[in-house]
Order: C-alpha cells, then sequence, then structure tokens
C-alpha cells in the first residue's frame, strides 16, 4: 500500500478539468481523519491473512486471491457482507447462481435472474471491472465462492 502510494503521489500533476469530485463526503473524510469510520477495523491489516507473494496458479487457490482482492472492498473482508444494516450481501449468493449465470454477471452485470443487481452498484462493478477477467479466473472464482 505504502510503495502504491509512494507511486501515485510521485506522479506528474495533470489538467483533468472532467474528473468527477471524490464520492468521499466530508462526515466521512472527517470520520477517518477521527479514527471513528464505522469500517475502520476493517480497512487494518489483519495478521491472519497474508497475502501470497505471487499470484497463485492452481485454481481454488487463484479463485480465493482473487476473491480476497477483488471482492473484500464490498463484501467484506472475510467475504460475508457488513451485516443486516448493509445493502452488499455475504457472498455465499454466489452459490445460488449457475456457472454460466456467473459468467454473465461477472462479463455483463446481468443477474441471476435477469436485468440488473438491486441498486445497480454491482452491474456497474462487473461491467466495468470484472469484464477484464478471463474465463479461468472466473472459473476459478466460482469455485472457490462454491466451496466455502
Ligand atoms: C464496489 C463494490 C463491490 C465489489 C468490489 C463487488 N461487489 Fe458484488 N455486490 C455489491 C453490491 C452493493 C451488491 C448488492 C446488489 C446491489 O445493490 O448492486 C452486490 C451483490 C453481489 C451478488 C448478488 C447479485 C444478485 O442480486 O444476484 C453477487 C453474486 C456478487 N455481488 C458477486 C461479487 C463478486 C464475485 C465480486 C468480486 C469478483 C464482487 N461481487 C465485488 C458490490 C460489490
Amino acid at each position: 500500500m505504502r510503495d502504491i502510494t509512494a507511486w501515485l503521489r510521485g506522479l506528474p500533476a495533470a489538467d483533468n478539468p472532467g474528473l468527477a469530485e471524490s464520492v468521499v463526503s466530508p462526515t466521512t473524510l472527517q470520520q477517518i481523519k477521527d479514527g471513528t469510520f464505522a469500517y475502520e477495523d476493517d480497512d487494518k491489516p489483519d495478521p491472519g491473512n497474508r497475502p501470497p507473494p505471487t499470484r497463485p496458479t492452481e485454481s481454488l487457490a487463484l479463485g480465493r486471491h482473487l476473491a480476497l482482492t477483488s471482492c473484500s472492498e464490498c463484501h467484506g473482508r472475510d467475504l460475508n457482507g457488513w451485516g443486516p444494516d448493509d445493502p452488499t450481501p455475504s457472498l455465499v449468493v454466489a452459490k445460488a447462481y449457475t456457472p454460466e449465470q456467473f459468467v454473465r454477471l461477472m462479463r455483463t452485470g446481468e443477474i441471476s435472474t435477469g436485468g440488473k443487481s438491486k441498486t445497480g452498484f454491482m452491474s456497474e462493478v462487473a461491467a466495468y471491472r470484472f469484464s477484464v477477467l478471463t474465463d479461468a479466473e472466473i472459473e476459478a472464482l466460482k469455485q472457490y465462492l462454491d466451496s466455502r
């Protein structure tokens, strides 16, 4: 994280008048500064969870790696969601997807029952982030999520 931050800060300033304002509200920003932000604990390193030094090649391990690096941001570090007050579900929901439906969700954002996800957020995220996953990566992800 430190290396990535340092690299980003080292980039030259660029004019980008079309860039949208940050979605982090002043209230959230203040909470992050005060250490009172509700998800703060989940942003701290988890001593029991060391990322592998290199990307795993075995399918199940790769699926776990992808889930923990790509889904945990919203579905929680343990992939079990944030509890009843948060709209992001536990990723046990992925088990209800057939492999074909899961591929379609990752590639296009269309949920198993057709159309967009409840708030549209997951559909949007899948379409702009996960559509770049390879067939093997999607298969590995599904294999891992089914195994939990
Ligand atoms: C930036 C936030 C975000 C990320 C990252 C994210 N999700 Fe989601 N996901 C959501 C939200 C929010 C929902 C609840 C539906 C909605 O409101 O869009 C959801 C719902 C889902 C659902 C249930 C959809 C349904 O209604 O049938 C599945 C399956 C799912 N996500 C899989 C994944 C997988 C797999 C990953 C990682 C590869 C992932 N998500 C990463 C935000 C995210």
